[in-house]
């Protein structure tokens, strides 16, 4: 059955010119029909270099929101409208507006887990993947930094001369990845290595061999000599992670981490989307226009 719905799928993409990108949460068998898989920076940079006409977007609504910003000529769908994130909506642009008029002068950096309206209200964006780098790249010694306190300190650790001022917006699912848990783990697998994403709890990433986006672990996994790695991010990157070392070990850190949102999407859900070509995820032109340069900021900042 569910290979006729994706051949299905994939005559549907054919026939509309349509790109199918997948966050590495997703679910397996959507991973497995996607295009182009990644981390948001990555798909952010897809989505706006793509030459399709339509982009289906399996992630969640800033996902989607972000590529309608970054390519207003398509159209952008993202086939479950009650994919969100907790994160995105633990913040809004009036109480962002409300902190900068506290701290007037002070950029604003927001990891791109945030709505289009709190981008706009934003000097630059920010993933996992390139925060160090973008708060780097500020010539000033002063931040805000939004939503995410555990990125934001994380990437405070490293920038000791840089005052932040936090949000206190945490993602619910990697902070449900308690220390207890990692530790039980590293005891059952002492020969492991522990790797987590940067939205953990501090307690829990300064447990960690190393520290990086999702598609950071894909990297550290493939080149490194280890054979063992408990992994701290949501379960779904375990899919390309085995795929990719058939002959290393993964291990999930904890059972909680699984995102409902991200788990949402399934292949009966890409089908309804491409047949009705819906639904379709926009911006309002004012607010995409400045929510497009802080991303622009963030995509101009050079990759490794
Ligand atoms: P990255 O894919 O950028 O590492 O982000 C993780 C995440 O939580 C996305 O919702
Ligand atoms: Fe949001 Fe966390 Fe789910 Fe990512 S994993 S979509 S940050 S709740």
């Amino acid at each position: 059955m569910s290979d006729v719905v994706k051949q299905q799928i994939k005559d549907l993409l054919k026939k509309h010119n349509a790109v199918l990108l997948a966050h590495n949460y997703m679910r397996d068998e959507v991973q497995e029909i996607a295009d182009i898989t990644g981390d948001s920076l990555a798909l952010s940079i897809e989505a706006s270099k793509t030459d399709a006409d339509v982009i289906v977007f399996c992630g969640v609504h800033f996902m989607a929101e972000s590529a309608a910003i970054l390519s207003p000529n398509k159209k952008v769908l993202l086939p479950r409208l009650d994919a969100g994130c907790p994160m995105a909506d633990m913040v809004t642009a009036g109480e962002l507006e409300l902190l900068k008029s506290k701290h007037p002068g002070v950029p604003v950096v927001t990891y791109v887990n945030s709505s289009a309206e709190v981008k706009a209200h934003s000097d630059i964006c920010c993933t996992s993947a390139n925060a160090l780098k973008v708060v780097r790249s500020l010539p000033e010694n002063e931040l805000i930094f939004v939503p995410d306190r555990n990125l934001g300190r994380w990437v405070a650790k490293f920038v000791p001369e840089k005052k932040f001022i936090f949000w206190e917006g945490f993602c619910p699912t990697h902070e449900r990845m308690t220390v207890a848990a990692v530790q039980q783990k590293k005891a059952e697998h002492p020969d492991a290595l522990f790797i987590c994403h940067p939205e953990s709890a501090l307690e829990v990433s300064a447990l960690a061999d190393h520290v990086c986006s999702t598609s950071g672990m894909y990297d550290y996994c493939r080149t490194s000599p280890a054979e063992k790695f408990i992994i701290g991010t949501e379960a779904g990157i375990l899919y390309k992670l085995r795929q990719e070392n058939p002959d290393k070990e993964f291990i999930l850190a904890s059972p909680a981490l699984f995102c409902p949102n991200m788990k949402l999407t399934s292949l009966e859900d890409v089908f309804a989307s491409l047949q009705t070509l819906t639904p379709v995820i926009s911006v309002p032109e004012e607010t995409r226009l400045k929510a497009k340069g802080a991303l622009d900021r963030m995509l101009a900042i050079p990759r490794d």
